[in-house]
């Protein structure tokens, strides 16, 4: 039987708050505190004077003591949400971020057949795939990633949430079967191997392989657009997010290897974040390109 620590949700709250070094201390704090008394955060508000046990405020203390060591809330939990998906998350790919969500918008917007065939590149966690499942259960989805612990927690997430999406090994397209589709979406690396941001909040404990792509942060996505026609239905498209400043880069690419109608959209902060294009085999390489609040267009 464990026993009254004397220490009130609000004293927990109000302290943690104050040592965990985020621009979202008091919602962190909450969250650690929920996973550990079962109790939501309504409810802290609601009853800020519940007494914990001893038990739960030692469970509390370690979790803050490891989120002031910059260990992320979402790494902490084991899950984090997406679409409002209860997503299982580890340190062997990225923490689905909440703009990846436009991504999945943009993809849900596209004139694809009832029965589209859509391949998620770079799945990690299996975020847009699922999403994507979630909204479309017609979609025939397949979903790879290069990492076999990736691999894994995208099929755990999938059954658990029982949508069906069929996830596979491979580096990019090299161990695909063959096939065709009409879409090809994917949020591959794109952050410049000596980008400072590597070594601040959150993506510290994120691994190389979810985050780098060479010194310009380009390889992967070059690689992606370079080879997605030969796996692209005449009028598939192509849907890439990529870093705030690589719209005009990527645009480039698209271009040059021949997409029509490229566009640049925006993510919830107003920021470039994604650029689709669509591909047909007879196109001219360097077709226009249209810009819906993105990149000017060139
Ligand atoms: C930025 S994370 C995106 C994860 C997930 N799609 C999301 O949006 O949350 C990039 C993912 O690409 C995977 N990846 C890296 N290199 C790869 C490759 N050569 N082939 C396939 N996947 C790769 C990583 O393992 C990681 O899961």
């Amino acid at each position: 039987m464990t026993s009254k620590s004397s220490l009130t949700c609000e004293m927990l709250l109000t302290s943690a708050s104050t040592r965990i070094d985020s621009d979202s201390s008091r919602l962190d704090a909450e969250l650690l505190l929920s996973h550990v008394t079962g109790l939501s955060r309504t409810r802290f508000r609601a009853w800020p004077e519940h007494e914990v046990t001893d038990v739960q405020a030692a469970a509390f203390e370690a979790l803050v003591q490891d989120r002031e060591a910059g260990r992320p809330v979402a790494h902490l939990l084991g899950r984090q949400e997406f679409w409002s998906l209860p997503l299982k998350v580890s340190a062997c790919t990225l923490i689905p971020r909440p703009d990846t969500e436009c991504l999945v918008e943009a993809a849900l917007d596209l004139p694809l057949p009832k029965q589209a065939c859509v391949l998620d590149l770079g799945t990690g966690t299996g975020a847009i795939a699922l999403a994507l499942a979630s909204e479309r259960p017609d979609w025939r989805i397949t979903a790879c990633d290069a990492v076999a612990e990736a691999v894994a927690l995208a099929r755990d997430n999938s059954n658990s949430l029982g949508l069906t999406v069929t996830v596979v090994q491979s580096s990019w397209f090299a161990d695909l079967e063959t096939g065709r589709f009409d879409l090809i979406v994917s949020n591959p690396p794109y952050i410049p191997e000596n980008d400072h941001h590597l070594k601040e909040g959150d993506v510290r404990f994120e691994p190389a392989s979810a985050l780098v792509s060479g010194r310009d942060g380009l390889k992967d996505l070059q690689l992606i657009v370079d080879q997605a026609p030969g796996w692209l239905v005449e009028g598939g498209w192509l849907l890439v997010e990529h870093g705030f400043d690589q719209a005009q880069a990527v645009t480039e690419l698209f271009r040059s290897r021949g997409f029509a109608g490229v566009e640049t959209r925006q993510d919830y902060g107003k920021q470039d974040r994604m650029t689709l294009g669509q591909w047909y085999s007879d196109a001219p390489v360097n077709a226009p390109v249209s810009n819906r609040g993105g990149v000017d267009a060139q």
